[in-house]
């Protein structure tokens, strides 16, 4: 009855100029590994849930990238959205066409793009959650010790004493800094890793709670999930949903939310800088992908090309050095998320 849902909607701007609309950064081999994101990420579910049982949902315009980097699945495991919505229409809209599949499922939503070092540890920590999940209506997130007040996160609060499974108190997406501090010196709080599990009755139950509109939208089209006509359905309807991200439509405002403290490392790739960190570095303190660098007076850059070119750099302190066919980035680390911005300015540039 394991499930899994993988998020490849995203399109990773702070990533540019590798990562672009056409070609975002789950499609891309990140990590100078072989092997891209979204094939890694799928490699580690695949070691707790079946793999004709792993659905990638994402824009009608990866349907092909999907199939072609995921040799083992087939086009009914790709659900596709003609329009961004953000995450809560698309868990919801798979979340009926599993239940549909089989009522008594439990899965795992995750993102397509993160780095866990430690794939059995990830896997213990979601057999504990699928066992809860199976047992009770729960809705279930895996939680990271935080470590400096990041306004990105879902920070949750959580009561000490339960374990080792813990009851969620409140559950803040994206708290300005001067919460994330207060919540960070508090000390009963854990980063949201994004990665959420429950059954398919417990999450649909949800979402007719504290989502009626979006519910009876996607309930419409119910008897036609898995038949032919279900893409037409879609195509009229799937724009109608609000644009939401789950954790705020559903995870802040339901009272069974619980927690497991996550017992792997985890990193989102978020920007070159949380890259640069997981990447191992040379003497000099450099990370490098696909590049081979002569040792100068440089050290602390992200530096990728394309084709191993060589790179010579000089004097050059915790810079990202990215360069593309068409675009060569060189831009300070402490500014990288200014680059979503930077990317906006450049297309209406050019
Ligand atoms: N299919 C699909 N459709 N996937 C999407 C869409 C969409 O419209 N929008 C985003 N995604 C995918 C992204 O590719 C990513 O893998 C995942 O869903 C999460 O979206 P992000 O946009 O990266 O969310 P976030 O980083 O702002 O916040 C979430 O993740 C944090 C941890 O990385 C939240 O869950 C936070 O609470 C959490 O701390
Ligand atoms: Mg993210």
């Amino acid at each position: 009855n394991y499930y899994a849902i993988l998020m490849a909607g995203g399109v990773g701007s702070r990533f540019w100029p590798v990562s672009t609309t056409e070609f975002p950064k789950q499609f891309h081999d990140m990590l100078g590994t072989g092997e891209t994101l979204i094939q890694r990420t799928f490699e580690r579910l695949a070691k707790i849930v079946p793999a004709e049982n792993i659905f990638i949902l994402t824009n009608e315009r990866y349907n092909d990238l999907v199939l072609e980097q995921l040799p083992k699945i087939e086009q009914r495991q790709v659900v596709t959205e003609p329009a961004m919505r953000n995450t809560a229409p698309c868990i919801l809209y798979a979340a009926m066409k599993i239940e549909k599949e089989n009522p008594d499922a439990v899965m795992v939503v995750a993102p397509s793009d993160h780095w866990i070092e430690d794939e059995d540890a990830f896997v213990s920590n979601l057999k504990d959650c699928f066992v809860a999940c199976s047992q009770k209506d729960i809705l279930m997130t895996l939680g990271i010790k935080p470590t400096f007040p990041n306004t990105g996160y879902g920070y949750i609060q959580y009561l000490e004493e339960s374990d080792p499974i813990k009851e969620v108190t409140q559950f803040t997406e994206k708290p300005n800094y001067d919460t994330a501090k207060v919540f960070l010196s508090e000390g009963n709080y854990l980063w949201n890793a994004g990665i959420f599990i429950w059954s398919v009755s417990s999450i649909i139950k949800a979402f007719e709670v504290f989502q009626e509109e979006m519910t009876a939208l996607f309930r419409k089209g119910e008897s036609l999930y898995n038949t032919e006509n279900e893409k037409n359905f879609i195509a009229d309807n799937y724009a109608l949903a609000e644009n939401i991200s789950i954790d705020y439509a559903i995870i802040e405002k339901a009272k069974n939310v619980y927690v497991l403290p996550a017992v792997f490392d985890w990193n989102d790739l978020g920007t070159w800088g949380s890259l640069y960190d997981k990447l191992d570095k040379t003497d000099d303190k450099n990370a490098i992908v696909n590049t081979r660098v002569l040792p100068q007076d440089a050290s602390g850059n992200m530096i990728r090309t394309a084709n191993n070119k060589i790179v010579v750099v000089d004097g050059l302190q915790d810079y990202i050095i990215v360069d593309k066919e068409d675009v060569l980035l060189i831009y300070p680390k402490k500014k990288e998320q200014d680059i979503k911005e930077v990317l906006k300015k450049v297309k209406e540039t050019y």
